[in-house]
């Protein structure tokens, strides 16, 4: 048995408060691999901003659940170590998309200060039922262990993410499966979706420049939630922005991205004055690693040192997530609230 605070990590209670005060979100930025991780922690520290270091099942299964954990807990120190005045910034180690009791007290077990029980693809009392099973394990730790539920079903498909089709959160629902399962956040479905192809073009409209143009976020829905639930964190799935300049850049080299859309960073923004104070992103990292790859790879074919590909790639994302805390998510700045 891992305890987190023994890693140097904290839980989300105290980030979310914070932030809903505050009116900003908290990222929610996924990692696999090292370059990813270091990208993440260095604009974390120099834009003063916390972070939530996110883990799915296929990262867990990708790179190894114990180095994983080694992973978080030398990441704290690289923190310290990037900060110079020995301080930290609130980092929390989460798993993302938790689909069953098992893989969350695992993670729980690991080292992780806080998980989400994925339970959308079951029928309401079923979904509350394993959520509560999963709050009471999280919260009877010795040191508490925040956890994250799901209500309504994100449309989109990922690796281990998957739905046809959207169905948005009813807010009539929210009140009794916050009481039933004493969870610290909910995550909810009103219009955003998973990976790089979030809406079909006929969904959309087109700009002048021919660029598909995505419907708005369902912002009633989360205005009716904000009244049921005043104050509790909500969390924003799916809300990769999809910059057009990496398509362009991975279809100009090589790619094949079709009709790659996400949600525009004034929608997101306008979300987190409501009661949004979480927000993932994974799709715009792979995006962003890819297209300075693909560039490197295709302008220079002689090199195959991986460090001359990776590197910059991991300076392209660190300089993405940086923007992405300064300019979306607010989150900038806030380290130290
Ligand atoms: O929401 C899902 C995340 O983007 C993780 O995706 O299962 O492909 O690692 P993954
Ligand atoms: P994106 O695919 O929009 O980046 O969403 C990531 C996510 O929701 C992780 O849980
Ligand atoms: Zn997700």
């Amino acid at each position: 048995m891992v305890d987190y605070t023994d890693l140097g990590l904290v839980n989300t209670k105290d980030m979310f408060a914070k932030a809903i005060k505050g009116k900003y979100a908290i990222p929610g930025y996924n990692f696999n691999n090292m370059e990813q991780l270091q990208a993440i922690i260095r604009a974390s520290v120099e834009t003063e901003s916390p972070v939530i270091l996110q883990v799915s099942k296929g990262a867990r299964n990708y790179a190894n659940q114990t180095l994983l954990r080694y992973m978080a807990q030398g990441v704290v120190e690289y923190a310290r170590e990037l900060q110079k005045d020995g301080k930290v910034i609130p980092i929390a180690l989460h798993l993302d998309h938790g689909m069953d009791f098992k893989i969350c007290k695992s993670c729980i077990d690991m080292g992780f200060s806080s998980v989400m029980y994925d339970g959308s693809h079951h029928p309401f009392e079923k979904n509350i039922e394993i959520s509560k099973q999963v709050v009471e394990y999280a919260h009877s730790q010795p040191h508490y262990v925040s956890v994250e539920c799901e209500l309504g079903v994100l449309a989109g498909v990922e690796d281990d993410v998957s739905a046809e089709k959207s169905h948005y959160t009813k807010p009539e629902e929210v009140i009794e499966f916050r009481n039933q399962t004493g969870c610290d956040s909910l995550a909810i479905s009103i219009g955003t979706s998973h990976g790089a192809n979030k809406f079909k073009p006929e969904q959309c409209t087109r700009n002048e420049e021919g660029i598909l143009v995505p419907p708005p976020l369902r912002f009633d829905i989360l205005e009716e939630i904000e009244k049921k639930l005043p104050g509790f964190p909500i969390v924003l799935h799916g809300s990769s922005s999809v910059p057009q300049e990496y398509v362009s850049i991975i279809n100009s080299h090589g790619g094949a991205l079709k009709d790659a859309v996400g949600i525009p960073e004034s929608q997101l923004r306008k979300a987190i004055q409501y009661n949004v104070c979480k927000i993932n992103i994974d799709s715009d990292g792979r995006l962003a690693m890819t297209a300075i790859v693909r560039k490197i790879l295709a302008e220079k074919p002689s090199k195959f040192d991986p460090r001359k590909y990776l590197g910059p790639a991991r300076d392209e994302l660190c300089k993405m997530y940086a923007q992405k805390n300064h300019q979306v998510l607010g989150s900038a700045g806030h380290a130290w609230d």
